[in-house]
């Protein structure tokens, strides 16, 4: 059983808004544990349950929050060195178009990376003209279909990777089913 944690701060709900999206897309892979978890909320057990991890924040002069950036500060400091190996990848919510999400995901996987947590993209597009290839981004809150899609797809191939690194499960290897797939051209 793959056990995936969504973890997110929100301050005006459209991180949220993702989060449950991208909670959405892991929950369709069999055998697959789902927790979702506010910051403020969560505790070093949440990230020691998980096997992957998705971090979501909302873009904040073009980086992570300091809520969230606190919860690794502080709540995770001792906790350094004791959690490495995790599959882990990033989505984020900003006020508008090139606002800074993709920069505010890279952001949040410098932070997955100090913790030795394996970070990943995804090369799939969400449709025509959308994809997540350094994390799902958003411009306020989640409401087009293929951004909608694309934090699915975060979160799909999020448990995926779970699957595949923490359980050994190569059928659900994203080369070994193609017909999951959607690439562009
Ligand atoms: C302190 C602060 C800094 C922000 N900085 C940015 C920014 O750099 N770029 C941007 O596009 N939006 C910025 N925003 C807007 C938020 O990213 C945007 O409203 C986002 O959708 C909020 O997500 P949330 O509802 O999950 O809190 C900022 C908002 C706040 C409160």
């Amino acid at each position: 059983m793959g056990q995936v944690l969504v973890l997110y701060h929100s301050a005006s709900g459209n991180t949220a808004a993702m989060a449950r999206l991208v909670a959405d897309g892991a929950g369709v892979i069999s055998d697959t544990e789902v927790r979702l978890r506010e910051v403020g909320e969560a505790t070093p057990d949440d990230i020691y349950w998980c096997d992957g991890l998705a971090v979501g924040s909302p873009t904040n002069m073009g980086i992570l929050s300091w809520k969230m950036k606190r919860f690794w500060d502080e709540a995770m400091f001792n906790h350094w060195g004791k959690v490495d190996g995790k599959v882990a990848c990033a989505f984020s919510s900003s006020g508008g178009w090139g606002g800074g999400a993709e920069i505010a995901c890279q952001s949040l996987q410098m932070v997955l990376m100090n913790f030795g947590f394996l970070v990943f993209g995804v090369t799939d597009y969400s449709g025509k003209m959308t994809t997540c290839h350094y994390g799902a981004i958003s411009a306020r809150e989640p409401r087009d279909a293929e951004v909608m899609e694309a934090c699915r797809l975060l979160g799909r191939r999020l448990a995926e990777w779970v699957a595949v690194v923490a359980d050994g499960r190569q059928d659900q290897h994203p080369l070994a089913k193609p017909e999951s797939r959607t690439l562009p051209g």
